[in-house]
């Protein structure tokens, strides 16, 4: 015989439950949801008949909205569920926006890596066209940025020399850029 969960073992209806009791049989609802929405979505994708996979689908999509129901019910009684469901959404999300803010820093690196080996090129070319006469200044400052490594920089400063590197590579173009 099969064995189904009693959500109040050792109690018989009639006797008063605690509200931790009430809690607990609503989590225990819950979860059979998530449960049967599983059971359902396994049993239409493993099973051809289209008229079981259709009615499977469609069950699994109404636990959903059962699932909400029991959501509802767990939030009036937990007066902490709100607060504390909404601390892991905005914590989900800082965690989000972190690992995009590394990606990023991780690309500019990338890009800068790419150039690095240029940089020294660069730096001679600009130096000798500034003992020239040309105003370089700020040019030869992003470099030191770079170079020095200061993080706060390194991306608007490898951005000024990617800039750069690509405005001279013609003497033309180097010309009109300092003029
Ligand atoms: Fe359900």
């Amino acid at each position: 015989m099969v064995d189904f969960v009693h959500p109040f073992p050792g109690k018989n209806p009639g006797d008063s439950l605690t509200k931790a009791e009430i809690i607990r049989a609503l989590r225990l609802s819950l979860s059979a949801e998530e449960e049967a929405t599983q059971l359902y979505d396994l049993i239409a994708e493993y099973v051809d008949d289209e008229k079981i996979k259709k009615i499977m689908k469609d069950v699994a999509d109404e636990e959903q909205v059962h699932k909400g129901e029991f959501q509802k019910l767990i939030n009036l009684y937990d007066e902490d569920e709100v607060e504390k469901v909404e601390e892991g959404l905005e914590e989900a999300e800082e965690k989000m926006k972190e690992s995009k803010e590394v990606r990023k820093l991780a690309e500019d690196l990338q890009s800068i890596t790419k150039y690095a080996s240029e940089l020294d090129h660069v730096q001679q070319f600009l130096e000798s066209i500034k003992a020239s006469g040309g105003d370089l200044d700020f040019a030869l400052q992003q470099i030191d940025l770079i170079k020095s490594g200061d993080m706060a920089n390194l991306h608007d400063s490898a951005i000024h020399l990617i800039d750069l590197r690509r405005s001279i590579e013609s003497t033309d173009e180097l010309t009109n850029f300092f003029n």
